[in-house]
């Protein structure tokens, strides 16, 4: 479905309301209310068998005896006869169904809903919904919903996965006198998807953010893929709803037990460039000022105030966010030296002092928003007795009208009904006002964030040996396993590019012997048998072989134990294999999400890495410039770093690794679960010890 394909759905020109009632309070009656008081221009046809009038409007029993065309037709009839009604609609060339009625598939009741979607789309007619609480859209303008009726036009799309929850920000927004371009629940998503509406909305030419609720993705991947389509300039906000981690499910991998499913949404969401808000109030503040700033040209802010006290607040909100405040004395002393008075203070937070009004205001403001080296402003106000407070928003809205499009300002006054009141009053202007010092210093931070870098990256040209993979992977799947061996993993990371202490094979002692010699002591003994997964246990692993006496012993000592202790094991042989340094153990993985496929991980690796979950996710692929974040953000980052004089470690080569194996899962959707554990950095260089993979096998 294409974007304009939609068009009708957002600006009909005339609409059908089957089963406007003619009792107030009713559903079919407020529809219908809120329909004509939202100044749509188009004709209102109320159907329903009893026919007479409903708010001055002639009542048509049923909708083929319309006479002229409808593009839209909400559906308030009990779900009994909903399925008939879309019918009618449908037979009647309606374009689009808006199905407010409940009890469909999420009763259980799915053949209803099949068989409502085929009826429309014999005719051609789409559905939104069932179980939704319709639309607006500034566009007609239309409120062809049961939600509050006053809702005011802007540019902030609101994307509902729940109804309830859709009504409640309706009336939300109209409190917070935020501006929206839509508000649509898609419900049941019987026909129409929030993919189709959002494609829609991206090209809309009115919205400039988009607030987001999920409730759940089936299909994560997806909206990632679509997400990129979206204009530059469009923003979007997502609060995802439950925080739960995703079930037990069987996974050989750390990377698959590791992956809990929020953790995966913050990546992805990361990624995409969704701005995720933890809470609604948060959503709300960001999305206010998303729409309502622009890109800040700089990372310089400038903290201006009345009060000391809020300063330090605001500045100390800036570092725990990482919002960056100016501090060239230079700049501000050129910039505020004339307009402090001598005992207030120039410096960031700049401080005008507790008798500034709106004129002292004005000087300041429009200091700073004249001087380049400042790209952001957070203006704050305490309230005195010593100034009166209307010249001051007065200020605000002059500063905002003359510079908003150019500068982002934000506003947070501190006292009683006063200051409330002009929240109220610049929030309904359209300027990002806030009660909380914090909220406006969070939003702030939303508003970098959302315009952070998202350059793409060209993919690399790499040495990759894809036929030795797909042979190892064939071989394995022919024997009818869907795990590789240690040694069969490790091939498979030869041929991806990375560095692997040498390794064989051995069958037999003498063999084991010769081939320590070729590798050169000390040498690691490792037994090969996917029967025994906990190898170090039973004695299957020995370290530090130094010589010819100590392979011999060691290669008795590991078919014996295993003997013991795992009678029934198929033993393929002993591997031997060059034992490396100590350096630092990282872990990179491959796991499958159901919702969003292939994702990566990187964390601290070892033996203890369930234990200290100190790893970081991304859907893969994944560019090298994300990887060098995704790298940074784990707790220990600093062992690689170098910690108490530790040398800098070969950060570049553990990227290099990620980078390879996003490459590696990309190209071979069949490896369901990898792990490299660990990965061993050193000053130069970093080495795959071990390997685990897990292919899914096509039946
Ligand atoms: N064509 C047109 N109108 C008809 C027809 C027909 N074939 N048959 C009956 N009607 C009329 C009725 O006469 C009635 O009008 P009246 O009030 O003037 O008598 C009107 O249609 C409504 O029919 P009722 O039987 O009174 O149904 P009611 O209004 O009680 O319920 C509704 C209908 C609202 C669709 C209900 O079935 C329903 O699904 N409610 C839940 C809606 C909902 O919450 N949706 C999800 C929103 S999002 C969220 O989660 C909040």
């Amino acid at each position: 479905m294409t974007e304009a394909d939609l068009k009708y759905l957002f600006s009909p020109r005339h609409v059908a309301v089957v089963g406007a009632s003619h009792r107030e309070g009713k559903i079919g009656y407020t529809v219908m209310k809120n329909i004509i008081d939202s100044g749509y221009n188009g004709k209102v046809y109320p159907v329903n068998p009893k026919g007479g009038e409903i708010l001055g409007k002639k009542v048509y029993r049923d909708i083929l005896s319309i006479n002229g065309s409808v593009d839209l037709a909400l559906i308030i009839v009990p779900a009994s006869i909903a399925v008939n009604a879309v019918e009618e609609c449908a037979k009647k060339a309606v374009k689009f169904a808006i199905v407010i009625t409940s009890g469909f598939s999420e009763i259980g009741n799915i053949d209803a809903e099949r068989e409502m979607v085929k009826k429309a789309r014999e005719h051609g007619m789409r559905i939104l919904g069932p179980n939704v609480f319709g639309l607006y859209s500034a566009s007609a303008p239309i409120n062809a919903t049961f939600g509050p009726s006053k809702v005011r036009p802007g540019n902030i799309a609101v994307i509902s996965q729940s109804g309830a929850l859709g009504i409640a920000m309706i009336g939300k927004t109209a409190e917070e006198n935020m501006g929206l371009s839509t508000i649509v629940s898609i419900g049941n998503k019987a026909d129409i998807t929030e993919a189709d509406i959002m494609s829609y909305v991206f090209n809309d030419d009115i919205t400039k953010v988009i607030f987001l609720y999920i409730e759940g993705l089936e299909n994560g991947r997806e909206l990632m893929e679509l997400v990129k389509k979206k204009p530059d300039n469009m923003k979007i906000v997502a609060i995802k709803a439950g925080k739960s981690k995703v079930g037990a499910r069987a996974v050989a991998s750390h990377t698959g037990s590791l992956a809990g499913s929020d953790k995966i949404f913050d990546a992805a969401f990361k990624q995409a460039g969704i701005l995720r808000a933890e809470s609604l109030e948060d959503g709300f503040n960001w999305v206010a000022t998303l729409a309502a700033c622009p890109k800040p040209a700089g990372k310089n802010v400038v903290i201006i105030t009345n009060g000391g006290g809020i300063g330090v607040l605001a500045a100390d909100a800036c570092e725990k966010y990482g919002v960056g405040l100016m501090n060239d004395m230079e700049v501000l002393n050129k910039t505020f030296g004339d307009v402090i008075p001598k005992f207030g203070s120039y410096k960031n937070p700049v401080d005008l002092t507790g008798q500034a009004g709106g004129d002292d205001y004005k000087e300041a403001l429009e200091k700073a928003l004249n001087e380049e080296d400042i790209h952001a402003i957070i203006a704050l106000y305490c309230q005195t007795d010593m100034t009166p407070l209307e010249p001051l928003k007065n200020t605000f809205r002059e500063m905002q009208r003359k510079y908003g499009n150019r500068k982002p300002i934000i506003y947070s006054l501190f006292g009683g009904e006063g200051t409330d009141k002009i929240i109220e009053e610049l929030k309904g202007d359209g300027i990002p006002a806030f009660y909380d010092v914090e909220d406006a210093v969070s939003s702030l931070n939303a508003l970098y964030k959302a315009h952070e870098d998202g350059k793409k990256e060209k993919r690399e040209s790499l040495d990759i040996d894809e036929s030795r993979i797909k042979k190892v992977i064939e071989n394995v799947a022919g024997d009818g396993r869907t795990q590789l061996l240690g040694t069969e993993a490790k091939e498979v990371m030869v041929a991806v590019g990375l560095d692997v202490p040498p390794f064989k094979v051995v069958k037999n002692i003498e063999h084991a012997v010769n081939t320590a010699e070729e590798i050169g002591y000390p040498v690691v003994m490792k037994v090969i048998s996917e029967d025994i997964v906990h190898k170090t246990d039973i004695g299957g692993v020995l370290l530090d072989i130094d010589n010819e006496k100590e392979v011999i012993e060691g290669y008795e000592a590991i078919i014996r134990n295993c003997r013991q202790y795992a009678p029934n094991a198929n033993i393929r042989g002993v591997e031997i294999a060059k034992m490396v340094p100590d350096g630092v153990e990282t872990i990179v993985g491959i796991t499958t999400d159901p919702s969003f496929g292939k994702v990566m991980m990187f964390g601290l690796g070892g033996i203890y890495v369930e234990v200290l979950k100190d790893v970081v996710f991304r859907v893969a692929p994944v560019s090298k410039r994300e990887i060098s974040k995704m790298v940074r953000e784990i707790n220990s980052y600093s062992l690689l770093t170098g910690v108490r004089g530790e040398s800098r470690k070969d950060i570049d080569s553990v990227i290099d690794t990620i980078y390879r194996i996003g490459i590696l899962a990309d190209k071979f959707p069949e490896i369901s679960e990898l792990d490299i554990n660990p990965l061993v950095v050193y000053e130069k260089g970093a080495k795959v010890l071990d390997a685990r993979i897990s292919i899914e096998v096509k039946k």
